[in-house]
């Protein structure tokens, strides 16, 4: 049983907006604190580019395995745990790379090109149902659906059924900040099983009748002997929701915010020049997404980042602040989609570890903005949008509730 990190004592954001935006404090931790211990949590931070990259990647010093954690999980009952020998997140080379080329059969570049159009139909549905010259909340319509339909859809759930889908995911990964714990544990608890109960069926027919989706291709992996049971492929799938379904949502509303508020020239040039899409979905990844930060356990006592480190401490790696380190990032405070090496963000990570879905995410906000663009011919904030009043906490951060954008045809 892992303990939870109260992360948000670290930054000691004001506000919801700042938590959502905080380039000031990484400047300031970046400048004046690079290596930063904090006492209550009992923390090591890094937010230097270098440093970040460094504890992610190098395991001999810095274990992914450990007994505290800075993130959520989904549910505590049996259900909706997912048991030691699937969870990746947590496990270090040489036992992670079996598991990690287990679950990777599912995300070829094969599986991938397979992907693409099945996504780009999920995202025109949704856009089909947009009207011009109205004003669509862009996360309840496109942001907040899409990745979960998307899941839903490659895993192999009957299109029938992705409401049900979507609803479970979203009280699975729902945050326990504030409120009742206790109930919200209950919903989780029942949410897990019912989701368990629908999906188990689901995996037995394709055990039997194996079909182009993810589910059967787990169903079929094997690697020295080792395989995916039943069950085992039900609690790999609950893995996947939980480290795909929130960030990309978050990844996909925060690009039209940054459109709306950024840089609203940036619209029009992409929709003339569509070739630029795939820098643009970078340089949002870089600078728009902050819920990037990660825990290790130091393994054997070492000095790497220049201060005593004893085994056992914990390290928290800031992505997101790394991202916006000058030694790496030429004027990093500023939105650039030209910027030769944006795609060098650390959003997805580095190492071992790297996000096995970060060609998913990449594909998903590409084919959002493929689809999107040409059917509007410019987008528009609504007067008097509040931030802070449309941001609610969610497991990878601040994330937006919701976007109202004026569109036209
Ligand atoms: C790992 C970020 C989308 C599946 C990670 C890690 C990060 C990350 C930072 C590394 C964790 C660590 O080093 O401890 C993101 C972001 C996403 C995204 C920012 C969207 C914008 C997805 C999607 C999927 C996915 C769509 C799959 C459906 C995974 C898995 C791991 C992982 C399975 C564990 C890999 C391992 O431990 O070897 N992700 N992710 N992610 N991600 Fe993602």
């Amino acid at each position: 049983n892992q303990q939870l990190i109260p992360v948000q004592d670290i930054s000691r954001f004001r506000s919801r907006s700042e938590e959502f935006f905080p380039l000031d404090w990484y400047k300031r931790m970046l400048t004046d604190n690079p290596v930063y211990y904090h006492e209550e949590t009992d923390t090591w931070n890094v937010f230097r580019y270098d440093h970040v990259k460094l504890v992610l990647s190098n395991h001999e010093f810095f274990s992914a395995e450990g007994t505290r954690t800075t993130f959520q999980i989904g549910a505590k009952n049996k259900e909706g745990t997912v048991p030691e020998k699937l969870s990746l997140t947590n496990m270090d080379p040489p036992r992670h790379q079996k598991y990690r080329s287990l679950l990777s059969a599912a995300f070829t570049p094969r599986s991938l090109k397979n992907w693409e159009p099945r996504i780009r139909q999920v995202v025109a549905k949704l856009i089909d149902e947009m009207e011009g010259g109205t004003t669509v909340d862009i996360v309840q319509s496109l942001a907040g659906p899409l990745p979960s339909i998307a899941m839903a859809d490659l895993l192999g759930v009957p299109s029938k059924d992705n409401l049900l889908f979507k609803n479970w995911v979203d009280i699975l990964f729902q945050p326990a900040r504030g409120g009742d714990a206790r109930e919200l544990e209950e919903r989780k608890g029942t949410a897990a099983r019912e989701y368990f109960q629908y999906l188990y069926p689901i995996v037995l027919q394709k055990r039997a009748e194996p079909a182009d989706d993810i589910i059967s291709d787990l169903l079929q992996v094997e690697l020295e002997g080792e395989r995916f049971e039943d069950d085992e492929v039900v609690k790999t799938t609950m893995l996947l929701l939980g480290a795909g379904i929130e960030t990309t949502s978050h990844m996909l509303s925060s690009t039209f915010y940054s459109f709306l508020y950024d840089d609203p020239a940036l619209y029009g040039q992409l929709r003339e020049n569509p070739e630029l899409i795939p820098l643009a979905v970078e340089e949002m990844l870089r600078y728009r997404f902050h819920c990037s930060k990660r825990h290790r356990t130091v393994k054997q006592d070492n000095d790497l980042l220049g201060v005593e480190l004893k085994k056992g401490d914990v390290v928290i790696s800031w992505m997101s602040a790394a991202n916006m380190d000058e030694r790496m990032f030429e004027n990093p405070f500023t939105l650039d989609i030209h910027r030769a090496n944006n795609k060098k963000h650390l959003t997805f990570g580095s190492g071992p570890h790297f996000c096995l879905g970060a060609p998913l995410a990449r594909l998903e906000l590409n084919l959002a903005l493929t689809e999107f663009l040409p059917r509007f011919s410019r987008i528009e904030p609504v007067a008097g949008f509040d931030l802070e009043s449309h941001l609610a906490d969610s497991a990878p951060g601040q994330t937006l509730t919701s976007l109202p954008v004026t569109i036209y045809k």
